[in-house]
């Protein structure tokens, strides 16, 4: 690593609050669009009603009409907008498709925005707006004619090279046993609770967006790019965001627009699109499908795995998660064979949703892994076992850290997973039919550059700034206790400031590296504060501390201290400097990563490194196990608990950790059997595009859930020891579910969600 501190202890791992808790639950913390803001004039959108073909016309008089509306925007006095790439990356377009008409490349398009002086009148004024179309016939999906297909590796950036290893095809016709089965996941949208919003406000030009982020420094990079500006002068402020979920960590075609309506009317304009515009508007988790065929000897020990799988994009941009990437890495397979294929469709483009590559890929393998279980008359449990490896199955790189059967026994023991009878439909419970199922959770351990700066004052005051995200993730906590642990002070004297641009850049708070990233900056600039206060004490005649080296001193309590006793008073030492307060600027390069990945971040362009990619393996693992009892005559489906167990190195706080493990599986259980956006396969539109119809699980949906935290230390991800951990709970859910379904019914359900309607006559 860059910075070879080592990892501070005391106050880390400890369950402290939240530190942004009081002012979510006062309402203090607000959305973007509830900032106040001087005489804003309000946007409304209007959307294509189809999904391809040309806009003819519009007619505006009728809108222009309604009292108080100002201007209406559409492709004929918007043209100097600059089109941004598409990119697969943290910052950039989250689409290429930017143009208000006429070539329509989706339902749901832009192809206006009305600005009135109340948001009734813009509304209405876009209701008035007539458009004519040419509709062509559109490719909806998978199985739609016109669909084209592209190999992931020859268009995609991320993914060049798919992983191969050894002669799966040959390994796979010796093999003395085979799964062979296709499985597939829905379309999902992301449904953040906050709004996809965007308020902008010039001054003196410069212009500030309010908008809800993960990556202020993307947006203000891009915006800035698509109103041909310089960089500088723009600022996103985004302290807190109401829900992401990946749907935020580029901009969206909304941004520039709104930035140029303001601009136009000289006058902030803000922003609200509705639910639905959000289904279309920003991105959403494409639909899959995988074939999969795993190879096994009758012991148990896998031979070979072949994966293929396809995902659904839009017509130009070439968006994958290729999620075999992380599938291929997980056991030690023998031979590996997989291969990723673009579906293009026309459909807005898709992008990253809560553990973008993982959930569709484990799912798929998770359940073959299971159903080999099966064919082998195997427990699950060992299976994995068995299969077990420490050593990249593709590469032969050693994993950094491992846990995943300590995941599995201590989940295993406290579900009671030794009392159950293999045989499906065996463990009934009068009308209720039971079913336990288990899968492996996993995600890449990422990490980015990062940026920081920390103010220490005499009192015992700090300040941290850096320009990273709370999208829920406990971004203020972690940091917080991060600079209270180095320089020895309480979480409570700590002001943590994030989500603004005119701080000092932090990654996309995506790929769950945020609490690695920007704690390591944090380290960082305490650790120049540290040494500058030592220095100072250790070299004044009339210190208690002269002559001690730095190495022994420590930051306890407002003192610093050394390990003979010997003390002295913060203040005391800032009154020799004559300062008032020692302010540092860090930055952090994980190892990996080039010293120029600071100019870039600056620029908008995070990268990450980690996963499969270093010279280590680095994962975090879990294991899940789930419980489900299905009516014998109803076939509804209830999950009464659930119990997840989890390894993700050093852990930070232990209550913040715990509340992403209980969302995660509860993420997973809407995977499982509740979230589908529907789509009119003749049409190519989204049907259920309101929270009413698109399912997501409730309190009455969760029973209990269990959550094992497992020891687990690792030294070579990075200075902090931690592994990103929130998007590590959600992988297993689904796999784990459908496994359970299997137990209870005697049937496997190899699509996503299962529903009451798969197991009637089951
Ligand atoms: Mo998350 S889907 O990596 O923003």
């Amino acid at each position: 690593m860059a910075t070879a501190a080592p990892a501070p202890k005391a106050n880390m791992g400890k369950p402290a609050p939240r530190l942004d808790a009081r002012a979510k639950v006062t309402g203090e913390a607000r959305y973007a669009s509830d900032v106040p803001i001087n005489n804003p004039a309000y946007a409304f959108l209007l959307i294509s009603a189809i999904a391809k073909g040309r806009l003819e016309w519009l007619d505006l008089d009728a809108a222009r009409a309604v009292p108080g509306v100002l201007e209406i925007f559409t492709r004929e006095n918007t043209a100097e907008l600059k089109k941004i790439p598409f990119s697969a990356g943290g910052g950039g377009g989250a689409t290429s498709i930017q143009n208000l008409g006429p070539e329509i490349a989706h339902d749901g398009q832009i192809i206006a925005m009305v600005v009135a002086d109340s948001y009734e009148a813009a509304r209405e004024g876009a209701y008035k707006i007539k458009a004519s179309y040419a509709a062509e016939t559109p490719s909806a999906g998978f199985g739609s004619a016109g669909t084209t297909e592209e190999d992931a590796t020859k268009v995609s950036e991320r993914h060049k090279e798919v992983p191969q290893a050894g002669d799966a095809e040959a390994a796979l016709a010796a093999s003395e046993v085979v799964v062979d089965a296709e499985y597939s996941t829905p379309t999902q949208h992301h449904n953040p609770i906050e709004l996809f919003t965007t308020t902008c406000a010039w001054s003196d030009g410069q212009l500030t967006v309010y908008e809800p982020s993960q990556f202020v420094y993307g947006l203000k990079n891009t915006v800035a790019k698509a109103l041909d500006i310089e960089s500088d002068k723009v600022r996103v402020i985004s302290p807190y965001v109401g829900g992401a979920f990946g749907s935020r960590g580029q901009m969206t075609p909304r941004t520039a627009l709104v930035a140029l309506a303001a601009k136009r009317l000289n006058r902030p304009v803000k922003l609200v699109a509705t639910r639905d515009q959000g289904f279309t508007i920003a991105t959403y988790r494409a639909e899959t499908r995988h074939h999969i065929r795993l190879g096994a000897r009758r012991d148990g020990k896998l031979t070979a795995y072949s994966h293929e799988g396809w995902e659904i994009s839009s017509r130009p941009d070439p968006y994958v998660v290729a999620g075999v990437e992380e599938s291929a890495h997980l056991y030690g397979f023998g031979a590996v064979k997989t291969k990723v294929t673009i579906v293009h469709a026309d459909r807005n483009t898709p992008g990253f949703m809560r553990s973008p590559p993982v959930v569709p890929y484990i799912y798929a393998l998770e359940s073959a892994m299971d159903e080999l279980a099966v064919k082998l008359g195997m427990d699950p449990v060992e299976l994995r076992r068995i299969n077990d490896t420490m050593t990249d199955p593709i590469k032969g790189k050693p994993y950094s850290s491992r846990s995943l059967m300590q995941c599995y026994d201590e989940a295993a023991k406290s579900f009671g997973w030794s009392r159950r009878n293999a045989q499906p439909g065996s463990m009934r419970d009068s009308d209720w039919l039971i079913g336990w199922g288990c899968a492996t959770a996993v995600y890449p351990t990422h990490i980015g550059t990062a940026t920081a700066r920390v103010r220490l004052l005499a009192n015992g005051e700090v300040r941290v700034q850096t320009a990273a995200h709370e999208i829920g993730n406990g971004a203020y906590t972690v940091i917080g206790q991060m600079a209270a642990e180095r320089l020895g002070v309480p979480v409570s004297t700590v002001k943590v400031e994030l989500g603004d641009s005119s701080l000092p850049p932090a990654p996309v708070a995506g790929g769950s590296n945020t609490t690695a990233s920007t704690c390591s900056a944090t380290l960082k600039a305490c650790d120049a504060i540290r040494d500058k206060l030592f220095r100072a004490a250790v070299t004044a005649d009339d210190s208690p501390l002269a002559g001690r080296s730095p190495n022994e001193l420590k930051l306890a309590d407002g003192k610093i201290v050394s390990g003979d006793g010997a003390g002295e008073k913060l203040e005391d030492v800032f009154k020799r400097l004559g300062a008032g307060a020692i302010e540092e600027y860090a930055e952090f390069i994980p190892e990996g990563l080039k010293p120029e990945s600071v100019q870039q971040l600056y620029a908008g362009k995070g990268a990450l490194t980690g996963g499969a990619h270093g010279k280590k393996l680095m994962y975090a693992l879990g294991a899940e196990f789930v419980e489900l009892r299905i009516n014998a005559h109803t076939r509804e489906i209830r999950v009464p608990r659930m119990v997840g167990a989890f390894a993700a190195g050093h852990i930070m706080n232990t209550r913040t950790t715990r509340s992403q493990y209980l969302g995660g599986m509860i993420w997973g259980i809407g995977s499982a059997l509740h979230e589908a956006t529907e789509i009119d396969p003749i049409r190519a539109r989204y049907v259920n595009d309101n929270l009413a119809d698109y399912l997501i699980p409730v309190n009455a949906d969760i029973g209990e859930v269990d959550i094992i935290l497992v020891p687990e230390e690792d030294k070579d991800v990075n200075p902090a020891g931690v592994k990103g951990l929130g998007e590590l709970a959600n992988v297993g859910t689904a796999a784990a579910v459908a496994n359970a379904v299997y137990h209870a019914t005697g049937k496997r359900i190899r699509d996503l969600p299962i529903r009451i309607e798969h197991l009637l006559g089951a």
